[in-house]
This record gives C-alpha cells, sequence and structure tokens, in this order.
C-alpha cells in the first residue's frame, strides 16, 4: 500500500466495488501495490489460459472524448468555444475538472489515480536539456512544446468551469500526465465537437482512458494483449500466452527505449532490448576521421547514394552493425576494388587480409565512438549519466568480445 496506508486501503476498497457495480470484471486477476516507483500492478490469482479474457470493461465506463462531450456540463461549456479540441485535449479537460468535483460519479476511479509522476517533466523542471542525447532530446522538447500549447487553450476553456477556475498550472500538469501515462489507442465515435484532423487531413487516433485496464503495467514482452471486443461492446484484455498463478500481468505500451519511456511514463526497464545506439552515416565517418580515415570523393558518393549505411547497435547484440562493417568495406578498398565495389560489398567471405583491415577500422571507429559517448556521460548531471552509460554499454559489449579475442 502507499504511504498513507488507511486512506489507501479504502480507495482501493471503493474503486473495487465502483468497479464491479460498472460491470468491469477480472475474474483471474487482482490489483496489488508494487511500490512507490511502479505504484499498482495487475497480479494473476489463478492460471490464466492462453486466450483467456483477463479483464472486461464495458464500452460503458470507458472515458472516451466523445462520450466527455455528451455529459451537459461540459458540452455547454465546449460550444462556447470556436476551436475544437481533439481527443487528448477533451480528456485531460474532464481530468482536470472531475478530479475537483468531490461528487463526481468517477471520484473511486480518480482517487485511485497516482498523486505525481516521475516523468522528468514532473520532477525536474529545469532539466538541461543539452545533456540528453539527440533522440531525447527531441521527444522531451516535442513534450515541452505540447503542455505548453495545451495549457494555453485549455486555461480559458478550465475557467469557463466555475468550480474548477481559477486555473491551476500544477494540477493542468498532473492532469495532462494522467493522460498522457494511461491513455490507450482505440477506435470510437465521432463527435462535432472533437477535431480528429491534424492540419495535414490526417485522421488523429482516438483515446481512451479505460479504468482498471489502465493499471496494467509495462513489459516489452508481454503476455496480454488489448483490444475493443466490438461484439461484447466491451474492451477486452486476453493472455497471449500461459501465465501461472500470482504473476504480475503486463501489456506493451509500444516499442520503446528507455530513455521514451522515462520521458513518457517516468519509468526504465532495467534490461530493454529496444535500448539503442543510432549510428547514422554522417557520424560514422566523423568517427572514420577522428581515427585518420578520410574518404575519397568517389567513396564519399557511393556511400551518400546507399541507404544502408546508416545502422543501429542494440541492447544484447554483440556483432558489429552490418551497416558499419559495409561503410568500413568501402573505406577500405583501393582504387582498384573501388571499380567493383558492389561485388565486394556483396562477397559473403573477404579475404583475411581485407577482413581484418575492415573489422580493424570498425572497432576503431567503435571504440571511438565509446569515448565519445564516455566524455558526454562525463559532461552530464549525476541524474542524466544513465542515459550515456547504456548508450556505452551497448558498444562495449561489441568492443569487449573483440578485445577478448
Ligand atoms: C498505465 S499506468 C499503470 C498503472 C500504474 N502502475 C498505477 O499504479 O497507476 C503507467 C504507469 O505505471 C508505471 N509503470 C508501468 N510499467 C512499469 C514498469 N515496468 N516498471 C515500473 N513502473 C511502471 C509508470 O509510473 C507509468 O507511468
Amino acid at each position: 500500500m502507499p504511504a498513507d496506508t488507511v486512506s489507501a486501503e479504502a480507495r482501493l476498497t471503493a474503486f473495487l466495488n465502483w468497479a464491479t457495480k460498472n460491470g468491469i470484471k477480472s475474474p483471474k486477476a487482482e490489483l496489488r501495490y508494487v511500490g512507490p516507483d511502479a505504484g499498482y500492478g495487475f497480479f494473476s490469482i489463478d492460471q490464466i489460459r492462453d486466450n483467456e479474457v483477463v479483464i472486461e470493461v464495458p464500452q460503458a465506463v470507458m472515458i472516451t472524448s466523445a462520450m466527455i462531450c455528451e455529459i451537459p456540463a461540459y458540452n455547454s461549456v465546449l460550444q462556447g468555444f470556436k476551436k475544437a479540441l481533439t481527443p487528448a485535449e477533451v480528456l485531460a479537460l474532464f481530468i482536470y475538472v472531475e478530479k475537483l468535483n468531490q461528487n463526481s460519479s468517477w471520484k473511486p476511479y480518480l482517487d485511485m489515480l497516482p498523486r505525481d509522476f516521475s516523468t522528468p517533466l514532473y520532477t525536474m523542471p529545469e532539466l538541461p536539456v543539452e545533456h540528453l542525447p539527440a533522440k531525447a532530446r527531441t521527444c522531451y522538447q516535442e513534450q515541452v512544446t505540447e503542455v505548453n500549447d495545451l495549457k494555453a487553450k485549455l486555461a480559458p476553456i478550465i475557467e469557463a468551469f466555475p468550480d474548477a477556475a481559477p486555473f491551476d498550472e500544477t494540477h493542468y500538469l498532473w492532469a495532462w500526465h494522467v493522460v498522457n501515462t494511461r491513455c490507450i489507442y482505440c477506435e470510437n465515435r465521432c463527435h462535432e465537437l472533437v477535431d480528429t484532423m491534424t492540419k495535414s487531413g490526417q485522421n488523429i487516433d482516438d483515446l481512451a482512458l479505460i479504468p482498471l485496464m489502465d493499471m496494467l503495467n509495462h513489459d516489452n514482452e508481454p503476455q496480454c494483449q488489448p483490444g475493443f471486443d466490438r461484439r461484447a461492446e466491451a474492451y477486452r484484455v486476453r493472455a497471449e500466452k500461459f501465465v501461472s498463478d500470482g504473476a504480475q500481468l503486463y501489456v506493451a505500451y509500444g516499442s520503446h527505449d528507455n530513455a521514451k519511456l522515462w520521458i513518457n511514463y517516468g519509468f526504465r526497464l532495467p534490461e530493454n532490448g529496444l535500448n539503442k545506439v543510432e549510428l547514422p552515416l554522417s557520424l560514422i565517418l566523423q568517427l572514420a576521421e577522428a581515427v585518420g580515415v578520410k574518404p575519397n570523393e568517389r567513396m564519399l558518393q557511393i556511400l551518400n547514394d546507399g541507404d544502408n549505411y546508416s545502422c543501429h547497435m542494440y541492447d544484447g547484440i554483440v556483432r558489429i552493425p552490418e551497416g558499419l562493417c559495409q561503410a568500413c568495406r568501402l573505406l577500405k578498398m583501393s582504387k582498384d576494388q573501388l571499380k567493383d565495389y558492389n561485388r565486394i560489398l556483396q562477397k559473403s567471405r573477404l579475404d583475411e587480409k581485407f577482413h581484418r583491415a575492415v573489422t580493424g577500422l570498425a572497432l576503431k571507429i567503435l571504440s571511438k565512438l565509446s569515448e565519445l559517448l564516455g566524455k558526454r556521460r562525463d559532461a552530464a548531471p549525476d541524474e542524466l549519466k544513465w542515459l550515456w552509460l547504456e548508450q556505452i554499454d551497448i558498444v562495449e559489449g561489441v568492443l569487449h568480445p573483440a578485445r577478448e579475442r
């Protein structure tokens, strides 16, 4: 149970009673408190067969933008604003306003929501973005822009709810996090007050908050798969394999590396096979130059014309990535060899001397990369060092066995 044990127990009981009253079923699983970091999780209380339904939530209890827009109080306020909100924005508005309403019929659910979040946006207002790896930085900056844009849009709407005014920035950030960390994509009814088109005319996926289902934690190899069942008119989470009694049940929130999990959800996995180091061609060339190998014009032309040199290194894969090997083959070719470069690139076995030269260059490039990542780690504040360490571990995972040989 969370720190305030008594009220936490009372909140859980009230929520489970509310869930049962609203037709939510989960006969073979129960909510358990995992700890302050993960919060609650869902655990099997019996063996569960492949394809068995683990949680069923009737459509009427799913919180969607169309459902919210039909609640008279929300409908009349939203009618007064010219610019329609997106589904995520309507949900954030609902969570913000409803949480302040002590008489809300959703109170038992809202009371179970976390009181705070461990994302950098929530916990590190002064995050030094220059110390984030490039992809993480972009992801974080996009999030900041989204939160600020929505704040400007929602503040006047919130102020139009007499019980919710004045606009409270901390409460808004909390509501935004509830939506961002718990929503699930699903098809929904359209509503005239909801904008489901992007500026470029693409459909925006609709979202839903699904009580109880949103208590499932994430794993890259989950046993459960959620989906809307039209015939049952309910959202159902099914086991996709046999689950033993007492196991925590997981779904996958998406294919996220740890940086993305941390930025979006505030946690990271101890082992995440989706962690990766990006090696775009531009970086390969920069590193090659740093170890004294400068491509001639012909090499550059071939490299820039190809689309298979940029590559990734994944956690747990200890081979030199193929794109880097191919780039190194080119960088090591003589003028004569370059005339027939395609054949040499396609060869499955290189002659021993050339093979050694290519592998040697690839390892030198990776050593240089490890050294540069080490400098970024040393310069980063303590709370961000792990982002660089994970990258270094991936590169060292390839270098280590090579050094042993
Ligand atoms: C959809 S909610 C899941 C229910 C949540 N544990 C709760 O108590 O409300 C998503 C949040 O759960 C936590 N979480 C999910 N999967 C996790 C995991 N594998 N390890 C640690 N925390 C996790 C994170 O705080 C995340 O933002």
